[in-house]
Order: structure tokens, then sequence, then C-alpha cells
């Protein structure tokens, strides 16, 4: 096939390609049900005059999480949108203070507050104002609060939004907290206490047959009839359970999809899958590399020839900073790069000033790294 015959060819085996896409929202979302009525729950004061109840809400990674707040919150837009507002922030993108309240006033004005010139308390006061004269309640979502963690941000960001009711009389606010990993319990306990009183939510991880009949469902929904056999989404189930991730599963059932389709084939083979598995392993790790600044690249680097297994952030910094004289703050956010790109896990030791000392661990097999970094950029094209 030509460029042109790939992008004209109109055959394809895939039904509805976006339900593969990582914002897609599944309709049937039933084994979250028990979850989702209890946030409802926490939810419904608020929709009588009351203060909503905060949750907790905890579990491993692609176990729901997001996409139970998410669903929740369109349905409470619909029916209740009279009683309250729903506001959901990613702390992975929105990490600030500002940036958080930013989000907040956005959903409420339909814009957000220009970024400089504006003092976070006037931003503040616009919201609890509207908040105060329009009676509505406040839930806010704060997906991935360890993201929140760096310089004990997370009791101010608290604070302001649960008090609020000090300062504007009558305001009731609540707040949903995510946390995937258990590591950080803790830390969060030790940075809020007392502020965030809040009821407890499991999210238990998916095991086999609910991954399967998940992958099932997502196949019979993403591809035309017959073009996936259910061996293969076993094959695809047993590789999903082994590496923890059923958001990983759902991609390896769209790249089996284009392997399928480049070989011009209608139905979905091994070969297909055997060939997505194997990109999944390498791919992510270069693409991710070539994005690296040459001071990420080098402090990375640097941790792969680390000899021991288990170093604190803080002795990584000592080992480091011996060679290569950078500031602690510089050092800090190479990490949180790092980490922010799933190159390093960095877990709680319970140690330290606050309890928040942190052991940094490679995700990735040191050689392999050093191989890919010290590889031409051009490598990577081979792979788009
Ligand atoms: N019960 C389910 N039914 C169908 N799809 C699901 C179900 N649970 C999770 N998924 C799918 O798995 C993927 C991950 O879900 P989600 O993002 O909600 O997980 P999460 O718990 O927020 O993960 P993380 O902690 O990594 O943020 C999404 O593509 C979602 O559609
Ligand atoms: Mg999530």
């Amino acid at each position: 096939m030509d460029l042109n015959d790939i992008l004209m060819y109109d055959e394809t085996i895939f039904q509805d390609v976006t339900v593969f896409n990582s914002d897609y929202l599944p309709e049937n979302f039933k084994l979250r049900q028990p979850q989702m009525e209890e946030m409802a729950f926490s939810l419904r004061p608020a929709l009588m005059g009351g203060k909503p109840i905060n949750n907790l809400i905890l579990g491993p990674p692609a176990t729901g999480k997001t996409t139970a707040i998410k669903k929740l919150f369109e349905m409470a837009e619909e029916d209740c949108d009279d009683e309250i507002i729903c506001v959901y922030v990613n702390c992975q993108l929105h990490s600030t203070k500002f940036d958080i309240f930013s989000q907040i006033h956005k959903k409420i004005f339909g814009h957000a507050p220009p970024e400089t010139g504006v003092p976070f308390a006037r931003v503040y006061n616009n919201i609890m104002n509207e908040l105060y004269d329009s009676e509505k309640a406040l839930i806010v979502a704060l997906d991935d609060i360890n993201h929140l963690f760096q310089g004990n941000m997370i009791s101010e960001i608290f604070y302001d939004i649960l008090r609020a009711h000090e300062s504007f009389n009558g305001v009731r606010t609540g707040i949903f907290a995510v946390l995937s990993d258990i590591d950080f319990r803790h830390v969060l306990d030790k940075n809020v206490g007392s502020i965030f009183n809040a009821t407890e939510i499991n999210f238990k991880p998916y095991n086999y047959e609910e991954t399967y009949n998940i992958l099932k469902e997502r196949a019979k929904l993403g591809f035309f009839p017959n073009v996936i056999s259910e061996s293969l989404i076993e094959m695809i189930t047993d590789y999903t359970m082994d590496h923890g991730d059923l958001r990983l599963g759902i991609e390896l059932l769209r790249m089996s999809g284009n392997n399928a389709e480049i070989r011009a084939a209608r139905v979905i083979e091994e070969e297909d899958v055997e060939k997505a598995f194997n990109s999944a392993e390498g791919i992510s790790l270069r693409y991710v590399l070539e994005t690296l600044s040459d001071k990420e690249k080098h402090l990375l680097k640097f941790i792969t020839r680390v000899k021991e297994d288990n170093i604190t952030s803080g002795d990584l910094f000592k080992l480091y900073n011996r060679e290569n004289k950078i500031s602690y703050a510089t050092y800090n956010r190479l990490i949180n790069k790092l980490e922010f790109l799933r190159l390093i896990d960095t877990t709680y030791t319970g140690i330290g000033k606050k309890g928040n000392s942190r052991y940094i661990t490679l995700r990735f097999d040191g050689k392999e790294i050093r191989n890919n970094l010290s590889e031409k950029k051009s490598r990577v094209t081979r792979f788009n």
C-alpha cells in the first residue's frame, strides 16, 4: 500500500476505536457499583442543604478510581446542578494551590483567572462569595494527591477548601481525595490530620475473571464481531495480570488491532498480539528517554550505576552532589520529573523529618536504560 492507500483505505476492523482511548468512560461500570453508591451517599447531605461527606478513595493503579469519580460527577451535574458544584482536579497536572483553585474558578465561572497579576486571595474570595450567594455546595475531587506532598502544600489546600465556612458563613465544601499508593497513606495523615475527616472507599485490584470480562467487553465495543478470539483475549488477560495494569491490557487490544490492520488482515492473530507485547516492552521506555533534558538524563544514568538497592533520596543527593554540584531544590525537581515519567519509583520510608524521606528505585533495568540513552535519537523514529 502506498501512503494514499493507507489514508483512504476504508476497511477497518475497528468498530469504534475511541473505546480504547484513555479518557473513554465505559457505560458498563457495574463492578464498581458499590464504590459509586458509597460516593453518591457522600454527596447526598449536600443536596439537602448539609455538608458533603469527605471521601478518601484508595486503590492501586487502573482499578477505576478516576472513572468512578468522573461518572458520578457527570451524573451529579445532570441531576443536581442547582445544589452542588463538582470539580475534578488531576493533581499530576495541577499541583499548586493557585492552579487547583484556578480549576475550581474555571468550573464555577467558565474561565480560569489570569495566571499573573491576580492575588490568590481574590481568586479564593470570588469562589467562596459565589458559593455563598448561590447556596451551592462545592465538592472537589483531588486525584492522585501524592503530587501535592512536596513542601506540605497539601495541608494548606485542604485547609482552604474545608475551612472555608469559617470565613464564609454557611458555605459547604468537601473533598474526594484519591490515593493510589498506599505507602503514602501515613504522609497524608501526618500532613492533613484532623482537617480531613473522611470515609474510606477501597478499590481492590481486579481478579483474573473481572479483568478478562472488562477486556472482552472493551473488545466487543471496539472491534467488529469475530475480529478477536476469546483465546487471544485470554492471552492479553494473562499479560495484563502479570503486569498488574488493566490500562496496559486495553492498550494491547488496540495495538493488536493496529498490527492486524498493518497486515491488511480482517482478524487479529496470535502474531499481532505477540508483536503488541514486544512493542509494549520497549517503545515506552525509548520514547520517554527521548523527552528528557540533559540534566535529567545525567541523573538517571547516575542512578543506574548506584549499587545499593534501597537508597534514600537524601543519600542519593549526597552521592550525586560529590561530582555534580546542584542545589537540593534542582535535584528534587529532577527526581520528581523522573518519577512523573515513571522511570523511577519513590516510596516513603516513614523516616526523616516529616516521615517523608523516600527510597528511590529504578522501574527499568539499568543496563537497558544506559543502552537506550547512548543510542542516537533516530533510533526512535523506526518505531513511529
Ligand atoms: N470496572 C471497569 N469496567 C470497565 N473499564 C474499567 C473498569 N475499571 C477500570 N476500567 C478501565 O481501566 C482504565 C483505568 O481506569 P482508571 O483510570 O479509572 O483507574 P484509576 O484507578 O484511576 O488508576 P490510577 O490510580 O492509575 O489513576 C480505564 O481505561 C478504565 O476505563
Ligand atoms: Mg486515576
